[in-house]
């Protein structure tokens, strides 16, 4: 269904292409900008998408700048610009670096889209989305960083996998941040409402968690680039749901102010994402185990946090 939405893609690399691609052709919005430093690339990556849109009858336009006006009354930003990770690399290896170009965009998107809802991609993600939230100035509700639905799908996937059945239907849940300390909750993952446990070993369901917390550095070791397909999915499933105001439940990294005991730092968490951004946290009843591992993800994101505090980076 076709509405007058308009979505600005900043980054037209390989998850911001990815993005705008499934968005025209999906036909979730009425236009789509293209945003990057290398403007010729964002006007080639913007032609050849548009002459995919014919064939498959979508009215959605797409075209391209360098030029942050262009993103003026954009329902939706999704920030997707910086550096990926090369072989060997760990996400946080890109804090300084992707933080900076963030700093940068987020200046320039509050002031041409100020009632956009920000959607961050960039890596590492807590923390870029942190910077967002701060540099921009936002209420907590209007940035929201794409991870948990990726983990999520990564252990669905290697859950079916895994079954030999079911594929399409299992519904995994990954909170905590998009990191090696991620946390993987087998006891909120099912196979169309078939427990998991009922369905896998213990050693079993261990090792789904930890291919799922590798799952993307096992790509970067492959492709010697980070994955894009899986991530630009996350990406537009969060769109839809805001376009779309459908009040989705999803796991997405938001500010804690309070919320599992954690406050002033970004986590991956169940939200209900809708027209306004994050509506609401939902706050699931971790067990022990499960609240050791999420504050383990919580220290490593507020290590980050910190190396951008000691550097002035918030003061600059
Ligand atoms: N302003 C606008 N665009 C920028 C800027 C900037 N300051 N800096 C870099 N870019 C653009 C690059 O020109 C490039 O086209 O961001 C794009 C990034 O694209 P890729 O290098 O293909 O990286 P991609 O795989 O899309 O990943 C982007 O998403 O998943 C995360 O870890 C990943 O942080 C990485 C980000």
């Amino acid at each position: 269904m076709l509405r007058a939405k308009k979505v600005a893609i900043i980054g037209a690399g390989n998850v911001g292409a990815t993005v705008c691609y499934w968005l025209a052709m999906r036909k979730s919005c009425r236009e789509i900008v293209l945003v990057d430093i290398v403007e010729g690339l964002a006007k080639g990556k913007a032609l050849d998408i548009t002459q995919a849109t014919s064939p498959e009858g979508s009215h959605t336009t797409i075209s391209a700048s360098c030029e942050y006006e262009a993103i003026k009354d954009s329902d939706v930003v999704v920030i997707t610009a910086g550096v990926p990770r090369k072989p060997g690399m760990s996400r946080d290896d890109l804090l300084m670096i992707n933080a900076k170009i963030i700093k940068e965009i987020v200046e320039k998107v509050r002031k041409n889209a100020p009632d956009a809802i920000v959607i961050t991609v960039t890596n590492p993600l807590d923390a870029t989305t942190y910077v967002a939230l701060k540099v921009g100035n936002y209420p907590k509700n209007q940035v929201v960083g794409m991870a948990g639905i990726l983990d999520s799908a990564r252990m669905e996937t290697l859950i079916s996998e895994k079954l030999g059945f079911g594929f399409g239907q299992v519904r995994a849940s990954v909170m905590g941040g998009h990191g090696d300390d991620m946390v993987p909750l087998p006891r909120y993952s099912s196979v169309n409402g078939v427990a998991l446990e009922d369905l896998l070993s213990k050693f079993e369901i261990e090792e789904i968690i930890e291919k799922t917390r590798h799952g993307g550095a096992q790509i970067v070791s492959y492709m010697g680039t980070s994955a894009y397909y899986a991530p630009a999915n996350g990406a537009v499933k969060m769109v839809e749901a805001i376009l779309e105001d459908s009040k989705s439940v999803y796991p997405c990294a938001t500010l804690l102010e309070g919320e599992y005991g954690y406050s002033d730092t970004i986590n991956g968490v169940p939200v209900v994402l809708g027209a306004n951004g994050v509506e609401e946290i939902v706050e699931l009843p971790l067990n022990l185990n499960e609240q050791r591992l999420f504050a383990k993800s919580v220290e490593s994101v507020n290590n980050l946090l910190n190396t951008l505090k000691k550097s002035n980076f918030f003061e600059e």
